[in-house]
């Protein structure tokens, strides 16, 4: 269903109104498409401390590449990143509020303020206690700026492995992730695709659960960014999964994920060189109190949600199914972070998610030079989030930074991100897709 207080809240009238009641004022944010793929404007580059990021193939030579106007000073930034690297003690730190304090109410609508941080140094807890300052300060930030700018902490040491994340950053693919800490470094090799326009041409990834929802978003976009998509989901679906496979120029696969020979499946039908990119989407709620909770709702959900996922991994990596430079993507929710009364089932699932990717990941790329990262939705606007009762999804589409729900493409910009062959620095990381949602927080 629309979001219809959204397009209101969004006319003269609208804005007039919501302003007087007091109500949410989300802003319609600026996604990605074929006609405004990207932000146009000024970036205004901000520093704090003395960066260790600087020099000639630095920071700022990245942030050029970003196809944005890099500025010292600007009036109306469409975004800003403010390289906190060098921030090691309360002095330093004071700069932060020095750089942003000014210019925060300049940033455009649905702009940025991305703020680089360095890895916490356990040998000197001053430098550790600043960089953690920086995790309280950006959520903070995140919550009050308004107009639907997002804000986000990058860690890195390295401004060359982040430049696929910056570029993420950087655009309307990522309008829906906010209030978010990334570490960048470590992971695999980080190699820069030759077209950045088509970052997975001649890349393979399967997606399943891609007859609707987020895998068919997810497929649809790896298939724009140049990948040849396999769509995996249930017999049962195999009619909208043809025409979403053929829809895209890629091949449909029916198959029951947890059918326990379901990874030799998948390897048979694969391209003999195997796969790049697999994109664990599929996912099921049984919803009920655990007091009313029978085994059967428990098993299954349990079952597709994060056995197939331990299972299916397992058979592809020791098989080798899955090529150097390989990327896993597994789908969490914010319900397994924070919890949610009626899914202790599908909370431990998508929390177990969590807890594979963080284990496997270091293993991963040490051995199959893959890496592995989770995306966490929140709200997301789909079959599924149409069917909640009305003022339960009222409160679920506002509960966020934002102030709306997100769309099933949020999801797959940041399962393409991860995904993208220059993210290999990028690994173990759990994403939250959720607009910065007060839940799990
Ligand atoms: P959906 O129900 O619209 O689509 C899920 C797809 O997975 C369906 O096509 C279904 O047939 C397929 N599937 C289910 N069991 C399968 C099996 N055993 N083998 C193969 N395919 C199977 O769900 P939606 O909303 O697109 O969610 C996708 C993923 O995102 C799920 O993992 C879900 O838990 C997760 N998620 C969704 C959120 C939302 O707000 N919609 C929020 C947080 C997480």
């Amino acid at each position: 269903m629309a979001d219809r207080y959204l397009s209101f809240a969004g006319t003269a009238p609208g804005r007039f109104l919501t302003r007087r009641i007091g109500l949410p004022q989300p802003t319609a944010l600026h996604r990605w498409s074929a006609e405004r793929p990207s932000f146009e404007g000024e970036l205004l580059h901000l520093t704090a401390g003395k960066s260790p990021l600087d020099g000639p193939d630095g920071l700022a030579a990245v942030l050029g590449r970003t196809g944005l106007a890099v500025r010292a000073e600007s009036e109306r930034p469409v975004a800003v990143v403010l390289d906190a690297t060098g921030v090691t003690d309360i002095d330093t730190l004071a700069e932060v509020h020095t750089a942003l304090h000014p210019v925060v109410r300049s940033v455009a609508r649905s702009g940025r303020v991305i703020v680089l941080g360095a890895p916490l140094d356990t040998a000197d807890h001053h430098q550790a206690a600043v960089q953690q300052a920086l995790e309280g300060f950006v959520r903070s930030l995140g919550k009050e700026i308004g107009r639907g700018i997002t804000v986000t902490l990058l860690r890195l040491t390295d401004a060359d492995a982040a430049e696929s994340t910056l570029r993420f950053f950087l655009s309307p693919r990522s309008a829906y992730v906010s209030g978010q800490v990334i570490g960048i470094g470590g992971g695999t090799e980080v190699t820069a695709p030759e077209d950045w326009g088509l970052p997975l041409a001649g890349r393979t990834a399967l997606v399943t659960g891609a007859a609707r929802g987020i895998g068919e978003a997810v497929a649809a976009t790896l298939a724009r960014d140049g990948a040849r998509v396999v769509c995996l989901d249930v017999p049962g679906a195999a009619v909208e999964l043809e025409s979403v496979a053929g829809r895209l120029g890629g091949t449909a696969l029916a198959l029951d994920i947890t059918a326990p020979d379901a990874g030799a499946r998948i390897l048979a039908a694969l391209p003999s060189e195997g796969l790049d990119v697999l994109v664990h989407n599929a996912g099921i709620t049984r919803d009920r109190r655990l007091v009313n909770m029978a085994a059967e709702r428990w098993s299954s959900v349990l079952d597709v949600n994060l056995a197939s996922v331990l299972r299916t991994t397992d058979a592809l990596l020791s098989a080798g199914g899955l090529r150097t430079g390989g990327r896993i993507v597994a789908t969490a929710s914010i319900a397994g972070l924070a919890g949610n009364a009626g899914q202790t089932n599908y909370a431990a699932s998508k929390a177990g998610v969590a807890g594979l990717v963080r284990a496997l990941a270091p293993t991963a790329a040490a051995e199959h030079g893959v890496t592995v990262n989770a995306v966490a939705p929140g709200f997301i606007e789909t079959k599924m989030t149409a069917a909640v009762p009305l003022f339960i999804r009222e409160a679920g589409r506002r509960m966020n930074s934002l102030g709306q729900g997100g769309l099933p493409v949020d999801v797959a910009e940041t399962t393409a991100w991860l995904a993208h062959p220059a993210s290999g620095g990028v690994n173990g990381q759990v994403v939250r897709v959720c607009g910065q949602s007060l839940l799990g927080a």
